[in-house]
């Protein structure tokens, strides 16, 4: 209850669409659990690390390191196999920021299933939204290759995000998946910001909440930048500039 009054002191509501005609589509993980990143965390110097030679100049810090990512994920993996069994899944990876998370993620069940005597058989789909410029959340959304969905239908449907913040995409991209009728379907996201006024949906899985800030790295990007960077990093206001359209 520690956990779940936490949750809601930052306004989280679990994933749910309210005037759903199928409302226990959206089983909610009450248990969630996760870091939460301080609002004063300064990151990791970048010394301490390697990174691209191209991007120096451009960071302000490393804010998680690769290999924290990777131990993060392990247990989201863990937790991912423990509630879903030996169900059949789709992992519908939600593109270009979401890609190195779900590869990786993906990667750890299998590991999981190889060394387990109940397995969960997984397909993989994907589906590409696009809705920031520069370090802004633009109004309307893109989504592309969302025609091809049909294969979700009676599916139990894992939507793999890197990043959640307003919600607002989240919900878009429920609703959307919703007309495909899939049985179940649970979202884990890598990164949750603690943003205000986020009232309209969050993942079942978090692997860290972080302050409303800009990040970029394991495939999050600045219009494009930065996707080939294997820690999540803090932008410097030079890097900002230099990459802005
Ligand atoms: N970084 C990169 N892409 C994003 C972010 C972010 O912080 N938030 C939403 N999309
Ligand atoms: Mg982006």
């Amino acid at each position: 209850d520690a956990v779940k009054s936490r949750y809601e002191m930052w306004g989280g509501t679990q994933c749910s669409l309210k005037n759903s005609e199928q409302s226990n589509l959206y089983v909610t993980n009450m248990n969630i659990c996760h870091q939460q990143i301080p609002d004063d965390w300064p990151g990791y110097r970048l010394d301490l690390f390697t990174y691209p030679k191209h991007y120096s100049g451009d960071l302000d810090c490393v804010y998680i390191p690769h290999g924290v990512i990777m131990d993060r994920t392990e247990r989201l993996a863990r937790d991912i196999k423990d509630d879903l069994g030996d169900q059949d899944i789709v992992v519908l990876c939600v593109l270009k920021g979401g890609h190195q998370f779900c590869a990786d993620l993906v990667e750890r069940i299998q590991v999981l299933n190889r060394n387990s005597k109940r397995s969960l058989l997984m397909t993989v789909d994907f589906i590409r939204l696009k809705s920031y410029l520069n370090d802004q959340s633009m109004p309307d959304l893109q989504m592309i290759g969302a025609e091809s969905l049909s294969v979700l239908a009676g599916k139990n449907v894992l939507i793999v995000e890197a990043i959640v913040d307003t919600g607002k995409t989240l919900h878009t991209l429920l609703s959307h998946i919703q007309t495909f009728k899939p049985k179940l379907i649970k979202v884990a996201s890598l990164l949750v910001k603690r943003v205000p006024n986020q009232s309209v949906c969050l993942p079942d899985y978090v692997g860290f909440e972080i302050p409303n800030l800009f990040v970029v790295g394991y495939a999050l990007d600045y219009n494009e930048y930065f996707r080939d960077l294997n820690h999540i990093c803090v932008m410097s206001e030079d890097g900002k500039q230099k990459y802005r359209l």
